[in-house]
């Protein structure tokens, strides 16, 4: 396992219908719903650049020619709010793509799973580790502290070992998620990120997608974010369909730890489960309150229904 390994390189599986959001995503994609005034896809490239992450790669399909458009230089827009001197918001229009994030774009043409999406991207990373984000999970560090993908790259320096984001989840959840069991890591972590060693990471054992609560005891949880070696995509190029009929990333996580340590690692933060609509509220709903323009009027309106 390579150590001291910084990821400069994630993929954001973006291909999926949206089939949870319809109507609304008809049209549009779902990752380009905005939560406030940002896409949910915005969020997730603006985590990874956080991390340090340069090279965004986009799994996309039909339908999804909007996020391209939204990392794109936006020509007419941008002469027209320097012709009209808004300076704010032409610096806000030109922060979506700092100059030095590069993004790549790579179809997948059917909808055949998640780590089928990923293995569309293999030829875009080659023989280094990557991150996978899935813009679906909006996850926040704690305020002030470091994003969740920042905590797992500065874990992964480490250690060179595949890590997994983990959340306990109730036993009514269980059937949504790649669901793990392991053991806590004896990782020789160096001081600043000690105390991850002992309480937050985990080796593990053993991975499955969806189970259903009664045939698993396990409670921790995937959340959508990963940190990959590239010994992966030989195991997803391996894999039969499975749950759902689908390439399983979760399957080929399975196979990888059966040749490499795999690690999970218990995120400080949160996560909105934004591909749910009750998900999508709370996090309308909370960052709105946090909002520099609308979040004073929001909790005063929210007040004055007696909503809060
Ligand atoms: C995917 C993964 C699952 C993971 C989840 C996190 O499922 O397959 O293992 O727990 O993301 O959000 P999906 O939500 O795409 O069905």
């Amino acid at each position: 396992m390579q150590k001291n390994y910084k990821i400069t390189t994630a993929v954001f599986p973006v291909a999926g219908l949206g089939t949870r959001f319809l109507p609304a995503t008809k049209a549009q994609p779902k990752e380009m719903l905005p939560v406030v005034d940002k896409p949910l896809i915005q969020y997730a490239v603006e985590e990874a650049y956080a991390a340090g992450v340069r090279h965004m790669v986009f799994v996309t399909g039909r339908n999804k020619r909007a996020i391209e458009d939204h990392f794109d230089l936006a020509y007419e827009l941008e002469f027209e709010l320097q012709a009209t001197q808004k300076q704010a918001l032409l610096d806000l229009v030109r922060s979506i793509q700092p100059a030095d994030m590069h993004c790549s774009y790579v179809r997948q043409p059917r909808s055949l799973g998640l780590g089928h999406a990923v293995l569309c991207a293999e030829h875009l990373i080659g023989a280094q580790p990557f991150a996978v984000l899935l813009a679906d999970d909006l996850m926040r560090g704690e305020p002030s502290g470091p994003g969740v993908l920042t905590q797992m790259a500065d874990i992964f320096v480490h250690t060179g070992a595949s890590l997994l984001a983990v959340q306990t989840v109730p036993d009514d959840q269980v059937h949504r998620y790649g669901i793990v069991v392991g053991q806590p890591a004896v990782n020789p972590i160096e001081a600043d990120t000690g105390e991850l060693a002992q309480s937050r990471l985990l080796t593990l054992s053993h991975i499955v997608e969806k189970p259903r609560a009664s045939d698993t005891p396990a409670r921790t949880a995937v959340a959508g974010r990963y940190v990959l070696t590239p010994a992966i995509f030989h195991h997803l190029r391996h894999l039969p369909p499975g749950a759902q009929g689908e390439i399983q990333l979760t399957d080929g996580i399975a196979a990888l730890m059966r040749a490499e340590p795999v690690q999970a690692y218990r995120y400080r933060g949160k996560r909105y489960d934004c591909g749910s609509k009750l998900g999508f509220l709370e996090a309308s709903v909370e960052l709105a309150l946090e909002h520099p323009e609308v979040g004073a009027p929001f909790a005063a309106f929210l007040k004055t229904q007696q909503l809060l």
